[in-house]
């Protein structure tokens, strides 16, 4: 294997060559006319011409190799008490006999699907089994209201929806179907049909005509064999937060994502087929997708699907349980869980009832992994702790400290290196053209073209993908991060640019939330900004001005507001706060001061700007953070 340096310098003096060889990982129906065609940049095409099958990739092909029996997939979850193990072979007929229901229900290559579904088999099933067809899924995280699957079911038009009665949390259960039901009411667009897979905690009401019952499906249907796509055909389409309440449907295409993934279970993760990988996060975000599902059946791992948290069910040794029993030699979360372990077992005193001897790296990625975090998870745990950086745009990461090349020094608070295919850049938020020096903070870009399986474009939207990433450095992709690149080339991730917080690893768009409280009827105006927090990262703070002659008590329509962010936009949001403030800080020309707002709320020295409306505001909002206990000690 070459070095990181050869393979990094490579990847972007002729990643036509480069990219070549990693595609010779995956199996082609038909090979590609050219790795790269950036005729038509910033909408890049790799391996154009190119056929080939993601499910093919990630099943079928494992099994004619020998691997029939080992174990595909891991469904473990303390929630039902249940752990189910599926071999490649097992899968392979599961996912081939669903297809082909979905097949008799009219869904052809192309079509889109959307899933919403908790983390059970059957969510990775609906998936693989879009892949075989060639249908589009898009799948949309059980956290999110009726509201927000609503807003995705109107833009991506599926024919059929494919959802579980309920999801599983700690001490309650999800009515996933009403809240189905409930979106399809909202939407403009309706599917033509529905398959709910009746979990035994929730048995949900069907819709005749509509409504069709996963199990009775599965059961009455022939398999289907895969079929061929072009490796630019898009493979699914997953909304993530924008600047405004309006998701983004992010495009992953097949050929160019199959082949990155396959070729970062070494590079990056320094995993080998028949490993387990465990991805604990959930299949409605990106690293769901990416790393539950995808890459390590594409590698031919055995990937763990944990229906769990890391406290509480039922308690903080829960991962190590899980790491011992299905002897997990890498696993990837995100900082906030360990936050969570690190809060009710603070001497790690639960790790030592397991035997943790095939653990070899843990992976953090999703928020910034803070220094106490990976010292705690260093010190108990005795691994390497690698912090790692990408977003739901990229797919895979941009930065990481690629372990299958040998891990680099760990610097605390960095990400590490570019990952082979990235050309990283600080450049000055003020002047675009400028790329600034090492050690100074600036926003983070990519040099285009960006590489294989990061997005071609948004869904239906040509015109957002340009003004979104585009458009403000040209030449570039503009991550939305700001941040700085060491004198060793090291980079670390400081914050967002935009209106985007980090919520448990959870990303989330102010914006989409002031849009939710303008609503209130008495609501003049509003901001919402994300507060430091010792567990989540940040959370949700709101402010509000009401409307001249509001007598009602501040207490009450505090409880409504944030009612109504849990009924809008889904719990997940995890909008606790908010404060009645009598005016918002502004600039004279309108522009609400939402930085500094944060910084007071955080304890952060901050300067008013010259052009700031009126200073006394500032001092309002100090008084009441200081009211409600911020800053935090
Ligand atoms: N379906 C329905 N509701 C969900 C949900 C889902 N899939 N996921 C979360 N929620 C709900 C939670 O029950 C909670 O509801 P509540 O307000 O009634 O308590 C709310 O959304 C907020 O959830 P969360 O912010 O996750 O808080 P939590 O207290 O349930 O758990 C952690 C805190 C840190 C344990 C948890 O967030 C965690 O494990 N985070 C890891 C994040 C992760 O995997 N990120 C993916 C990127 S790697
Ligand atoms: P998502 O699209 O949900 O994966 O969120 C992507 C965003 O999360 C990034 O743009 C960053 O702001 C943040 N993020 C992800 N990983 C890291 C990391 N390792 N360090 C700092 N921020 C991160």
């Amino acid at each position: 294997m070459n070095t990181y340096e050869e393979d990094f310098k490579k990847s972007l003096t002729n990643p036509e060559e480069f990219w070549a060889d990693a595609a010779q990982g995956i199996t082609w129906y038909k090979k590609w006319d050219r790795v790269l065609d950036d005729d038509n940049s910033p909408f890049t095409k790799w391996f154009g011409g190119g056929e080939m099958n993601t499910c093919y990739n990630c099943l079928d092909r494992h099994v004619e190799a020998g691997r029939g029996e080992q174990d595909a997939l891991i469904y473990d979850s303390p929630m039902t008490n249940m752990v189910e193990k599926y071999t490649y072979r097992q899968l392979t007929d599961i996912v081939a006999r669903f297809a082909g229901g979905l097949d008799s229900l009219g869904i052809k290559k192309g079509d889109r699907v959307i899933i919403y579904m908790p983390m059970i088999p059957e969510a990775a099933i609906a998936m693989l089994a879009c892949a075989r067809i060639g249908a589009i899924h898009s799948v949309v995280f059980g956290g999110f209201a009726a509201k927000e699957l609503a807003t995705r079911i109107d833009d991506a038009k599926p024919k059929t929806i494919i959802a579980g009665s309920c999801g599983l949390e700690p001490g309650r259960i999800v009515e996933y179907k009403p809240l189905l039901d409930d979106a399809i009411d909202i939407a403009e667009h309706k599917p033509s049909s529905c398959v709910i897979l009746q979990r035994p905690e929730s048995i949900a009401s069907m819709k005749e005509g509509r409504d069709v019952d996963w199990k009775e499906l599965a059961v009455a249907s022939k398999p289907i064999d895969c079929v061929p796509v072009a490796a630019t055909d898009p493979l699914y389409v997953l909304y993530t937060s924008g600047t405004t309440g309006v998701p983004k449907g992010v495009v992953r295409d097949n050929g160019g994502h199959a082949v990155v993934l396959k070729w970062s279970m070494k590079h990056v993760y320094d995993i080998d087929p028949g490993d387990v990988f465990w991805a604990a996060s959930d299949v409605g975000w990106v690293v769901g997708h990416s790393y539950i599902v995808y890459a390590p059946l594409l590698h031919g791992c055995t990937s763990i699907l944990f229906e769990g948290k890391p406290v509480g069910t039922p308690d903080a040794g829960t991962f190590w349980r899980v790491i011992q029993d299905h002897k997990v030699k890498a696993l990837f979360t995100a900082p906030t869980a360990f936050r969570a372990i690190k809060q009710q077992d603070p001497t790690g005193s639960l790790i030592s009832d397991y035997d943790l001897s095939h653990f070899k790296t843990l992976f953090l990625a999703g928020e910034r992994a803070d220094p106490d975090t990976i010292i705690w998870a260093q010190d108990k745990l005795n691994v390497p702790v690698l912090d790692h950086w990408w977003q739901t745009e990229t797919g895979w990461p941009m930065g990481a400290n690629c372990a299958g090349y040998g891990i680099k020094p760990v610097k605390l608070g960095s990400s590490t290196l570019p990952v082979p295919g990235y050309d990283i850049q600080i450049i000055d938020e003020e002047d675009p053209s400028k790329i600034i020096p090492a050690g100074e903070i600036g926003v983070i870009a990519v040099k285009l073209p960006l590489p294989p399986g990061t997005l071609p474009t948004l869904w239906n939207n040509d015109e957002g993908f340009i003004s979104s990433y585009m458009a403000e450095i040209p030449g570039y992709y503009k991550t939305g991060d700001a941040g700085y690149i060491d004198e060793d080339g090291y980079l670390f991730i400081m914050a967002r640019t935009d209106d985007i917080i980090n919520v448990a690893g959870h990303r989330l768009s102010t914006g989409g939330m002031e849009e939710v409280l303008a609503e209130h009827k008495d609501v003049a105006e509003c901001a919402v900004i994300g507060a430091k927090d010792q567990l989540k990262g940040q959370i949700p703070m709101g402010f509000v001005v009401l409307n001249a002659g509001v007598s009602r008590a501040d207490e009450e329509i505090v409880k409504e507001v944030v009612a109504l962010v849990r009924e809008k936009i889904g719990p997940v949001a995890a909008f606790r706060q908010a404060m009645v403030v009598k005016r918002l800080p502004k600039t004279r020309s309108g522009k609400i001061l939402r930085g500094i707002m944060r910084k007071i709320a955080d304890g952060e020295e901050y300067k008013a700007p010259a052009t700031i409306e009126d200073p006394k505001i500032l001092e309002e909002i100090t008084e009441v953070l200081g009211q409600a206990g911020y800053p935090k000690s």
